[in-house]
């Protein structure tokens, strides 16, 4: 078809775009969904089958998902210039259904509409064209009045995978068509408000606000009609306005407005609400024609000194990206998915969100107005793979660029998004949409909106490549910029304010140096905070070889080209389940710190509107990691100010180790978490030493056999191999522990970021030290109470270095180990330094005593907590889709290894130390691809390190983990920690 090749036609007789309020009048019921089960041929296919509508082709057995990041789907297998479609392949999916009228609609006029369509459609209706449109991610609206029956009616939808509008579409996803959300038809009663716009100031110290309305009202015939306006706060009407006797004739525009003193304010933090009720009247019968609703919320969202405000205060947008998406469904989500999703970002203290890079369902913008999240609402625009190649710009054939073949296109995409979501409070910024460079188009698009809204600003990031139309964005958005860049700009006197608009990328293991970007916030008031990138793994739940469900990524369906895991960036996994990397976000993205000395805590409340007396305040004390105390306070701190508080604790004097601990909980549910959920916490630890004598009686057994060293004490026994290079038993109570020959390990499994930044290529040398490495000497040394076996390692790095382990059994059954590396120049840094075990599979219970309870490493620890924590191998090994370094506890002051009835074996450290138990060794997760792969577990894997570098996050592309989260190799490094028996 002539119109799918041609970017100037996106549409034809496609309604225009109007606002999402709600409507009801005269009984009657006015929607009518079409969503459910719809007669379907893939390609013309004669074999007519059934497909779910909302829902994605190829999710549904019609062709395979495909994920690409920038490049265009077609790359490499068709030749295009940007606006043709692939002529060999572009399959389309034929829809078909029939439906009655319902009877209160005879003589009515009858509307479609289908809320996202994914790439194109051409509708008819009893057999005759009724339209054609474009753009997946906005409602496409057409009259059906002219076509209909009252009986069996027919519509048949034919729905193009790609059309010229796709490469607008290139944003990075899974690639996937279809009608995939909502399908209804509407009717209206005699007049009909169309479409509203109702809009407030605020002055007078935000005491003051008109609310305004514009109408667009439409009519069948003439008709006098009375308008009025309410506002409701809950039941109590505080405003009313009414025009009467207004002729309607065809389509009239009105204004309504009211002056109201001291309205109740929004912002994502108190979300108060108002309903704007509408109601049309007959001027003569006084009979209600139509009853409109929309919930409004009063905010003044500005940039002032240079600095985006709401309601007067600056903000600071503790923000994720989010894409809809459902590991089942694709991007037809459901409100059940969308509950959740809300619910679990208000309870983990984000405050905003991006809909990156589409306008999303209408649900979501109601839930962000209701339960408080601040937009930043994106047009449907993405040209990625028009301008940036491999990472390096190539823009002879950029579109939009100042080709006025897709004006039109893109200023017709930023209109529907607006007139739709143009009501929501939760709205503040529209964006021009993502990765399209720059160019005259999108700052007429972005003039566009502003000449239709002066309560919002424009994003866009786009203008960072391509300064040429620099007014485009009210703002400096930049992605993935490092913390030294944002400074360098934010020192040199800039003129707008700035945000990351995407940021720690979530890739895997990551979100590293998070805390860095969270700093700036305090330093600089014209740094705004960003949007992590990004919040839901787009992974598709998909059947394994052994035909168990997990969760797939590119490529996995068959499809090339293809980015295979680059879809998958969540903070949240692909079914839904927090990923370990929300346990930091959450604490730096809290409004609250709190700090703690010995005597007195503070609380910084960098919050807007709220006074920390709404909160619990929870106060502890824990020694050596076990509650002796707590106490719950009320503690008023007014937003964006500080208090001090002094503590009352127990005086204690005994020895050990103490935690203060002060937490904010929630004094009551709210709709995202149930009394007592944590908001915040701080920690103070301190000591109280008392010098302990040992007093060691005896010397263990010391056997010096020509093949074996051993050492017998207590329960404990030993043997070390001089033939194999190592401690190849080590029992406990006649309980192996040791399998295999007990060697010094160096690396880890890389994680998404380490292969982003080719960190397996510059540090290759200490996986081969780790594999490989040579004893080339042992001795054994015998002392007063103990006895020591040393042995000294070679290792295969160039040039060569060594490295010493020592076991010295004691007479009391305690074995201390010990690992020393003198430091050699001209090598990399190394991933880690420690000693890897494998041991029994039936020691796969752990409990530790440090940081937790999830997963953490030393750039990723702030919203870890110390404490004694339990889990068990298997729900150690985090659900990265790449298996990959995972499980990691760091400031490990004991952990236990015990099987199912509690034996097994303690291990402490003088110093603290790092640890990971996981059911698979390091070189089983780095092979393995997918979990399918992985082996069956065999073994519990105790990886105890001294030190592992830091999981970095600034993006997954190339940035590496930052300097001082590293483990430099010419350095002096000894560890020690003692392994005994658990009872
Ligand atoms: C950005 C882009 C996102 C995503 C991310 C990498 O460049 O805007 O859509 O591709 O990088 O995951
Ligand atoms: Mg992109």
């Amino acid at each position: 078809m002539e119109n799918l090749h041609n970017p100037r036609v996106f549409k034809i007789n496609r309604l225009s775009a109007h606002s999402d309020h709600r409507y009801t009048g005269l009984g009657i019921e006015w929607k009518k969904s079409l969503n459910g089960i719809w007669d379907f041929s893939y390609c013309d296919s004669p074999n007519w089958t059934k497909i779910q509508v909302p829902g994605h082709m190829e999710l549904q057995g019609f062709g395979d998902p495909q994920y690409v990041n920038t490049m265009y789907p077609w790359d490499g297998k068709e030749s295009l210039e940007p606006g043709e479609v692939p002529k060999e392949f572009n399959p389309f999916g034929i829809y078909k259904r029939r439906f009655d009228i319902p009877k209160d609609w005879k003589n009515r006029p009858i509307y479609i509409s289908f809320q996202g369509v994914e790439s194109s459609l051409e509708l008819y209706c009893n057999g005759e064209f009724v339209g054609y449109s474009e753009d997946s991610f906005t409602p496409s609206e057409f009259d059906l009045t002219k076509y209909l029956k009252d009986k069996d009616n027919e519509i048949v939808v034919k729905v193009y995978k790609w059309c010229s509008g796709s490469w607008l579409e290139d944003q990075d996803f899974w690639r996937l068509s279809g009608i995939f959300r909502d399908v209804y038809l509407y009717s209206t009663p005699d007049v009909h408000i169309k479409d509203m716009f109702i809009t407030s100031d605020l002055t007078g110290n935000f005491k003051k606000a008109t609310l305004k309305n514009v109408l667009k009202i439409e009519s069948l015939k003439e008709q006098m009609v009375d308008i009025q306006m309410e506002l409701l706060d809950g039941e109590e009407i505080v405003l009313k306005v009414e025009e009467n006797s207004i002729k309607v004739d065809g389509a009239i525009k009105i204004e309504l407005s009211k002056k109201i003193e001291n309205p109740k304010l929004w912002s994502a933090e108190k979300p108060n609400l108002y309903l704007v009720k509408i109601t049309v009247k007959d001027s003569k019968s006084g009979k209600v024609i139509e009853e409109c609703y929309q919930k409004f919320g009063f905010r003044k969202f500005e940039i002032s000194d240079k600095v985006m405000k709401i309601n007067g205060e600056r903000i600071v947008f503790k923000g994720v990206n989010r894409h809809e998406f459902n590991c089942y469904r694709g991007r037809a989500i459901t409100e059940e998915d969308m509950i959740w999703d809300i619910k679990f970002l208000k309870a983990n203290n984000f405050n905003a969100v991006r809909t990156s890079h589409y306008p999303n369902q209408t649900r979501w913008y109601e839930l962000c107005d209701e339960y408080g999240l601040y937009v930043i609402d994106e047009a449907n625009l993405e040209t990625h793979g028009t301008w940036q190649i491999l990472g390096q710009p190539c823009t002879d054939k950029v579109i939009p660029n100042n080709n006025p073949e897709w004006l039109e296109n893109i200023i017709d995409r930023a209109k529907s998004m607006f007139e739709r979501d143009k009501n929501h409070a939760s709205v503040i910024i529209w964006s021009c949409g993502n990765e399209s460079f720059g160019g005259e188009n999108l700052f007429k698009m972005s003039e566009f909106l502003r000449s239709l809204d002066s309560t919002r600003v424009i994003h866009y990031e786009g203008i960072f490549w391509d300064r040429r139309y620099d007014k485009t964005s009210d703002m400096e958005s930049r992605m993935y910029a490092k913390v030294h860049e944002i400074e360098k700009y934010l020192k040199e006197t800039p003129e707008k304010p700035f945000i990351l608009c995407e940021y720690s990328h979530a890739m895997g293991n990551s979100n590293g140096g998070l805390h860095k970007y969270t700093e700036l916030e305090k330093k600089y008031p014209m740094y705004q905070g960003g949007f992590i990138w990004d919040y839901i793994d787009q992974s598709l739940m998909k059947k394994d070889p052994f035909g168990n469900e997990y969760l797939a990524f590119g490529g996995d369906f068959g499809d090339r080209p293809t980015d295979y895991n680059f879809c998958v960036n969540g903070v949240v996994y692909g079914d839904r389940k927090p990923s370990p990397k929300v346990q930091e976000i959450k604490q730096l993205f809290s409004d609250y710190r709190i700090s703690i000395d010995e005597k007195s805590f503070t609380i910084f409340n960098d919050s807007l509107f709220t006074n920390c007396s709404e909160y619990d305040t929870r106060v502890k004390l824990l020694k050596n990691g076990v509650n002796i105390f707590e106490e719950v306070l009320e503690c008023s701190v007014k937003p964006l100010s500080e208090k001090t508080f002094k503590l009352s604790l127990p005086k204690v004097k005994d020895s050990g180790e103490y935690t203060i601990e002060v937490s904010l909980n929630l004094r009551e549910d709210r709709f995202y978490a149930l009394k007592g959920h944590e908001i915040c916490f701080g920690q103070k630890i301190y000591k109280i030493e008392k010098k302990e004598k040992k007093s060691l009686k005896g010397k263990p057994l010391f056997i010096d056999g020509g093949f074996n060293l051993g050492i017998k004490a207590k329960d404990m026994e030993l043997i070390f191999s001089k033939a194999y290079g190592g401690l190849i038993s080590l029992k406990f109570a006649g309980k192996e522990f040791v399998e295999g020959v007990v060697m010094p390990n160096f690396w880890r499994a890389s994680t998404d970021n380490d292969r982003g930044n080719k960190m397996p290529f510059r540090y290759a040398q200490w996986k081969l030290a780790s594999m490989y490495a040579k004893m080339i000497d042992v001795k054994s040394v015998e002392k007063e109470n103990s006895v020591e076996i040393r042995a000294k390692y070679e290792l295969p790095t160039n040039p060569i270095s060594t490295c010493e382990l020592i076991y010295e059994g004691f007479s009391d059954g305690k074995l201390k180990v010990s690992m020393e590396y003198d430091g050699v120049e001209g090598l990399s840094e190394m991933p880690l330094f420690g000693m890897s075990y494998k041991m029994p599979k039936e020691y796969s219970e752990v409990e530790w005593y440090g940081m937790g309870p999830d997963e953490n490493y030393i750039d990723r620890v702030h919203g870890a907590k110390l404490g004694i924590f339990k889990t068990d191998t298997k729900s150690n090994m985090s659900e990265y889709v790449i298996p990959q370094e995972c499980g990691n506890r760091i400031g490990t002051r004991w952990a236990k290894l015990t099987n199912k009835s509690g034996f097994g074996i303690k291990i402490s450290g003088e110093e603290t130390f790092e640890f990971s138990a996981l059911p698979y060794t390091v070189n089983e997760i780095e092979s393995a691809y997918h979990h399918y792969e992985l082996p069956k577990s065999h073994c519990t894997a105790l990886n105890i390190n001294k030190i592992q570098m830091g999981v970095g996050g600034d993006d997954s592309w190339g940035a590496p983990t930052h300097d001082e989260y590293l483990v430099p190799s010419n350095k002096k490094y000894v560890f020690s920690y003692t392994i005994e028996s658990n009872i």
